[in-house]
């Protein structure tokens, strides 16, 4: 059997970290077995890393203060990436630019809390709330040198209803993530999507 090995980029509280590693890690998809051979982080506070402990993975932290130049950040992360033999690289809530060194070097798929193109950036939720878009959801792309511009992989939307607040429409995109991202990873690296 086909082992294929992912990495996982977080910067924050790890919740689709926890699902992937629910849904999808050690287990076998079209005769391919998924593993989370990687995580790493950013930031050495996030809550991600414990729920990476608690699947037996102690991600690797590389604090992107230490390094004063982007690409040199990037240049790490790639070396790392390329060291532990990664097939896809997940970017779950990683909220780093990359730049054309990552982008170049390294095959990987973003999940973005929005219908893209719209809402493209950070606090996407927000953003969509406030200008009380009547679909939301999410994405989850190819990434590429342009920012959450890559090719969508995979989206789902559901209808926003006129009382709808803040907690339940945010809670509701993030369950849309937790449907999509491990979904798109099976895609690619079980299904060979390209
Ligand atoms: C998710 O909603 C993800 O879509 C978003 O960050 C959150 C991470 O949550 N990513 C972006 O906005 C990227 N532009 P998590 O750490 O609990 O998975």
């Amino acid at each position: 059997m086909t082992t294929k090995k992912i990495a996982v980029l977080f910067s924050g509280s790890g919740t689709n970290l926890e699902n992937l590693f629910v849904k999808i890690h050690n287990k076998t998809f079209n005769g391919v077995r998924i593993e989370i051979a990687l995580t790493l982080c950013n930031k050495d506070d996030a809550a991600g890393i414990e729920k990476s402990q608690k699947y037996g993975v102690e991600p690797l932290i590389i604090k992107h203060k230490e390094y004063p130049q982007r690409e040199e950040f990037d240049k790490r992360v790639v070396e790392i990436i390329r060291a532990h033999e990664i097939d896809l690289c997940v970017l779950a809530g990683f909220m780093r630019i990359l730049t054309p060194y990552f982008t170049k070097n390294v095959k990987a798929i973003n999940i973005h809390p929005s219908l893209l193109p719209l809402f493209k950036g950070a606090d996407a939720i927000r953003q969509s709330y406030e200008a009380s878009a009547k679909k939301a959801g999410a994405s989850v792309h190819f990434v590429n040198e342009e920012l959450d511009g890559g090719e969508v992989i995979l989206q789902k939307s559901f209808t926003r209803t006129k009382d709808m607040s803040y907690e339940e429409y945010e809670a509701n995109i993030h369950k849309i993530e937790y449907e999509i991202l491990p979904q798109a990873v099976v895609d690619v690296v079980a299904n060979d999507r390209r």
